[in-house]
């Protein structure tokens, strides 16, 4: 052994062979026993065994400890390590040693560089389950260490308490502990793995402390389960726990029990509800008739509805004779289908004779005046051999009749009947003695003096009535109608108006049901259509004690109304004008009850023209009061219309008159002739002036202008006569004056012209104003004065004359007294009519 070479360092740790893998553990097993030699030093060696876990981490999975007593170094030692000390090694494992005092095992140095070895002398005791990183250690080859392991395969893991049985009650609750499987392995530091081989879900099994529970509700029977445990070098052991599972019987605990039925029981009906428990977690159970003494199908039994338990049940119509079969024993079985539980149930069968009307069918007529709420109509009788109290009940038809059964019998009237209006009833009358209903039988009620209420027979109305605005006062509008079975009875009307305003446009006859226009208030469509133009009228006719309702719709119409004048007459006064021009606006106040409506004037007189939208009126052509025949004032009928109706009303038209004629003289120039000695008050001629006004307008007034002669010896008459005024004795003969003549109308309108006064010498034959003709040819108010101006005018007198002659024609000289004898003429007169023209003939002229 190597025995030869010491260390001499204290607290030397060694793994071996980590390099080259000649101490490397190749199998797996325990460890048995170690051979070691120590040389020169006692004391306590650690035997240990190393597992690589990568990284240069090992990890301490086993360690022996050896004490060499002072006294046996030097020696081989062989130490077998008791069983329960035995470290478990794996393919792959290092042995290592430590002491922590001076080395023990010796060791050779071999230099052959591959027997390795790591060393660290700082590693210290180390606890089993550490690790250490021995890679970061020193490693070495020079030496061989005097040491040897010796392995055994080991011993098997084993399942301590199976195969065994236990046995629980299906009613145990979920989750208890069934069993608690144990395992154990000689080699302490085995790794043990134990699983629950069978695949079940009504079993959990934990690994850890080998517990066995039940997940649910326990499966009936014996349930086998199979256990393995491996330690880790796959030696394995196995067995079986058999968990039998015994059921919960069901327990009826309401039975025996009886019931007693009449032997005419008609309907199907529950006689019992069993009560049965059955502690069994999972199961259910069911119950039926297992049999009947006697033999019978009447009763059943079935789930009760709305509940889990099983009732036992009598059929409908069931057959049940108290002379033939007074009890039957039915015996129940309820199953959970392992276990049955029985119990017998009895049906007592009794005797029952069921009622019977005595005084049924039957009429009875009650009169409707004396009926009045709880009077007893009638009293029905029936008879029961064995039973006491009889029960009534009954239907009617129509149906909510005013009638009532007591159990007595009677039948009351519940209200007051007189104002009943149905004429009869059947009342359907059942009786029961607890146990038999019997019925129905009817009992004919026949109302008599009954009222029947009035119908209204011409109401409603397809569509409503129509009534014109301004129809008649008290104008029949409707008459209701009413029929009445009673053919005796009086009826009274009343009525109500919707909307309320109707009262005072409609009344009701109370007596007689007519419906009439207001006999005070006429209807004005404007005025109600404010409110509403349609009217329901809700009419009740009455006999005293009913009454019958109707509804009668009435739309007041809207109707045309006239236009209006405010007055009679009315007048406007304008100037006279041209066509066209406006005389005026009477400011015509016409009214029109209708809303929107456009009016229109006209007017009579062809004078005037009105517009017809705003009653101004405009004269149709010129009016001119100037010409003869022309009114000052005209009445005239205006007439108003809406394009339907119309109204009139006279109109005054006063048209004033206007100066709009100007004083013309009847020549541009006038040359008078006088002497020094004429006398004062001689006319020299005239200078009368024209003016085409009527009237103040047309009146002619002269003035002279004489401021230059420094005195007044000229005058003008009214009707334009020139004369001497004062002598002209302070005139030379051989002078000319001259002054201006002023024609001016009343109007202030006027004209001038130059008046030349020629005084001739004496000495020379002058022209004379023959002042006899002159005045006679004047006396003609309406000639206009001739002068003539001899040598210098002829020849244009001449043409001037046949110019006449040829447009007017010749005429007869009226009375011969037309002197040739020329007066001074200026200019033709302005005639405007023919009638104004007198005309000499030419040659009388010349
Ligand atoms: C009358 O009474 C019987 C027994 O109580 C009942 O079955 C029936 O429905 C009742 N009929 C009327 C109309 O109330």
């Amino acid at each position: 052994f190597l025995s030869n070479t010491m260390n001499s360092i204290s607290g030397l740790g060694i793994l071996l062979d980590a390099t080259d893998n000649e101490y490397m553990i190749n199998c797996c097993g325990v460890v048995s026993s170690w051979e070691f030699y120590v040389k020169t030093n006692s004391g306590t060696v650690k035997l240990q065994i190393w597992r690589p876990e990568g990284g240069g981490q090992f990890k301490l999975v086993g360690e022996n400890s050896y004490t060499v007593a002072a006294g046996d170094e030097n020696d081989e030692f062989l130490y077998t390590v008791p069983t329960n000390e035995r470290i478990s090694v794996r393919d792959g494992d290092y042995i290592g040693f430590f002491t922590a005092g001076q080395p023990m095992i010796s060791h050779k140095s071999e230099g052959d560089g591959t027997d390795g070895y790591t060393y660290s002398t700082t590693i210290g005791a180390q606890t089993v389950g550490s690790t250490y990183n021995w890679g970061s250690q020193t490693a070495d080859t020079r030496k061989e260490y005097a040491i040897n392991v010796r392995l055994v395969p080991g011993n098997s893991p084993t399942l301590s308490n199976l195969d065994s049985t236990v046995t629980f009650p299906d009613s145990t609750a979920a989750n208890t502990l069934m069993f608690t499987v144990t395992w154990s392995d000689n080699d302490p530091l085995d790794i043990l793995t134990v699983v629950m081989t069978t695949t079940t879900s009504s079993f959990s099994f934990d690994t850890t402390n080998g517990e066995v529970k039940n997940t649910g509700a326990l499966p009936y029977g014996n349930n086998p389960l199979s256990f393995r445990v491996t330690d880790d070098c796959g030696r394995t052991d196995t067995g079986t726990l058999t968990i039998s599972v015994t059921n919960s019987v069901p327990v009826i605990t309401n039975l025996p029990a009886t019931a007693d039925i009449t032997e005419d029981h008609a309907n199907e009906q529950l006689l019992y509800t069993l009560t049965v428990t059955d502690d069994s977690l999972g199961d259910s159970v069911t119950c039926s008739i297992a049999s009947s003494n006697p033999t019978t199908t009447n009763f059943f039994s079935r789930i009760v509805s709305g509940s889990t338990n099983y009732g036992i049940y009598i059929k409908a119509q069931p057959s049940l004779s108290y002379d033939t079969a007074r009890q039957y024993i039915l015996t129940i079985s309820c199953t959970d289908t392992k276990d049955t539980a029985q119990g017998t149930f009895t049906v007592y069968v009794t005797r029952n004779n069921p009622p019977a009307f005595t005084n049924l069918q039957a009429t009875k007529t009650i009169a409707a005046s004396t009926t009045t709420t709880g009077s007893v109509i009638y009293t029905v009788t029936s008879t029961d051999s064995d039973s006491n109290q009889l029960y009534y009940n009954m239907t009617c038809a129509p149906a909510a009749c005013p009638f009532t059964i007591h159990n007595s019998g009677e039948i009351l009237s519940t209200s007051d009947l007189s104002q009943h209006t149905v004429p009869g009833y059947d009342l359907y009358v059942y009786v029961t003695d607890g146990k038999t209903l019997v019925g129905p039988r009817t009992l004919t009620v026949i109302i008599s003096g009954i009222n029947t209420a009035p119908v209204i027979t011409n109401l409603p109305l397809a569509a409503p009535l129509t009534v014109p605005e301004n129809s008649a006062l008290s104008m029949s509008v409707f008459q209701v109608s009413v029929s009445d079975v009673n053919s005796a009875d009086t009826h009274t009307y009343a009525a109500s108006y919707t909307p309320s305003l109707g009262s005072t446009l409609f009344s009701l006859n109370t007596a007689t049901g007519l419906i009439s226009t207001s006999s005070t208030q006429n209807i004005n469509f404007e005025s109600v259509s404010t409110t509403a133009t349609t009217y329901v009228i809700t009419i009740t006719a009455t006999d005293g004690q009913a009454t019958a309702t109707d509804t009668l719709s009435i739309v007041i119409t809207d109707q045309n109304e006239a236009p209006v004048f405010g007055k009679a007459s009315y007048a406007i006064s304008g100037n006279e004008g041209a066509a066209g021009s406006t005389v005026g606006n009477p400011s015509f106040d016409v009214t029109d009850p209708d809303t929107g409506e456009s009016l229109f004037y006209s007017i009579d007189c062809p004078t005037f023209v009105i517009n017809s939208n705003t009653g101004v009126i405009t004269f149709s052509h010129d009016y001119d009061l100037d010409k003869a025949g022309t009114a000052s004032s005209v009445t005239c009928t205006v007439t108003v219309t809406d394009g339907d109706l119309s109204d009139t009303a006279s109109l005054v038209v006063t048209i004033n008159d206007v100066n709009d004629n100007t004083p013309a003289f009847g020549s541009s120039t006038y040359t008078f002739y006088a002497q020094p000695s004429t006398g004062v008050g001689t006319v020299l001629g005239s200078i009368a002036a024209t003016d085409g006004d009527v009237g103040s307008f047309g009146t002619v007034s002269y003035t002279l202008d004489q401021t230059s002669l420094g005195y007044e010896y000229f005058g003008v008459q009214s009707n334009g006569d020139f004369y001497v005024k004062n002598g002209l004795t302070s005139f030379s003969s051989g002078t000319t004056v001259t002054l201006t003549a002023t024609a001016q109308d009343s109007g202030g309108l006027k004209d001038t012209a130059p008046v030349t006064i020629v005084i001739p010498e004496s000495t020379t034959a002058a022209p004379t104003t023959t002042t006899d003709r002159h005045v006679t040819f004047l006396e003609d108010s309406r000639n206009i004065a001739w002068v003539t101006v001899a040598s210098v005018l002829f020849a244009g007198l001449v043409i001037f004359w046949g110019y006449l002659f040829v447009r007017f024609g010749s005429f007869p000289c009226k009375n011969g007294s037309y002197k040739p004898n020329a007066q001074k003429v200026s200019r033709w007169p302005p005639f405007d009519h023919k009638e104004n023209v007198r005309i000499v003939k030419s040659m009388d002229m010349i």
